[in-house]
């Protein structure tokens, strides 16, 4: 049948969306799928009321007309119709980055300490209690969109000011002094399995939207630990997955203490970047598959 890419969409994340769409487009074309962009989810309406969609390969991201926050998911689940990825309820849930910490906590995974700023909250007050630095972000965000590291308290307010341009509460998070990681997590016939983790190297000082996107100087080393500590963050990345209710694929995020050791869950993505600059694709060929191959086995995992 016809698979609809969905990408592109009205988030914040639109441009990002639409490059991993058009590498997932032309990598499912050349394994001979019968496959077509869709951009954004009232075109993927129509097309499906026009009978030419039979499978949903969803990589539209970001929330509110994105397809990661579970309304893409419950109308699929309405009409009928498979879609890659996680259903409603991992969606919804860890699109919202404070209330996947919450589940997390109640399971005893760890997760950097956290303030929720609901509007007219007293920033300053949270940030004493918590103590600077912090990172502001938007709860339902991704691609570090409206993420601001505050190290001086005079900072705060700017820095929630520019996360408010975003939908929704946001968050305040303990910034934890270390590495930047991340495990893809991929359905096969053995369940859900955790591919190698990355460790993100940026030329400045964090992760940013530039250093996600746009520069040439991010260096990522993958695996990215070794022995004993890369099968820890694995198991903690699958653990993390299934606990938030997600399926089929993603990416979980890490800091990790450079004094300590200790790692720390940061997200899950539940429709995970496919640019030449993602990571996903990246983890995946150090284990021999590649984009194709990649993007089959994704279109494969999806809901029947
Ligand atoms: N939110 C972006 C697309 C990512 O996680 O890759
Ligand atoms: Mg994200």
């Amino acid at each position: 049948g016809r698979v609809a890419v969905l990408m592109g969409g009205t988030s914040a994340e639109r441009e990002v969306s639409l490059d991993s769409g058009r590498n997932v487009l032309e990598a499912l074309l050349s394994r001979g799928v019968d496959a077509f962009a869709v951009d954004g989810i009232p075109a993927l309406i129509d097309a499906i009321r026009a009978g030419s969609v039979d499978r949903v390969f969803n990589i539209l991201h970001g929330n509110k007309g994105g397809g990661e926050d579970g309304v893409l998911q419950g109308l699929c689940e309405a009409l009928g119709v498979p879609y890659t990825g996680s259903g409603v309820l991992g969606s919804a849930l860890t699109m919202d980055k404070i209330r996947t910490k919450q589940v997390w906590l109640s399971e005893g995974m760890p997760t950097p300490r956290y303030a929720r700023l609901a509007p007219g909250a007293d920033v300053h007050a949270a940030a004493s209690e918590l103590g600077l630095p912090v990172f502001i972000k938007p709860s339902s965000e991704g691609s570090s969109v409206g993420v601001s590291r505050v190290l001086v308290e005079a900072d705060l307010d700017a820095a929630v000011e520019h996360a408010s341009r975003y939908p929704g509460e946001l968050l305040m998070e303990q910034l934890i002094s270390g590495e930047e990681l991340t495990v893809p997590v991929l359905l096969t016939a053995d369940g859900h399995v955790a591919l190698p983790s990355i460790r993100i190297v940026p030329k400045g000082e964090w992760y940013d939207y530039n250093a996600k996107y746009i520069a040439d100087d991010t260096q990522y080393l993958c695996p990215g630990l070794e022995g004993t500590d890369e099968d820890e963050i694995r198991r903690i990345a699958r653990a993390a997955f299934v606990s938030a209710g997600c399926n089929g694929w993603g990416r979980v995020d890490f800091m990790r203490d450079r004094a300590t050791g200790q790692l720390y869950l940061l997200e899950v993505n539940t429709a995970p970047g496919m640019t030449s600059h993602s990571l996903v694709p990246k983890a995946a060929r150090q284990v021999g598959i590649e984009f194709e191959e990649l993007c089959w086995r994704v279109l494969e995992s999806s809901l029947d």
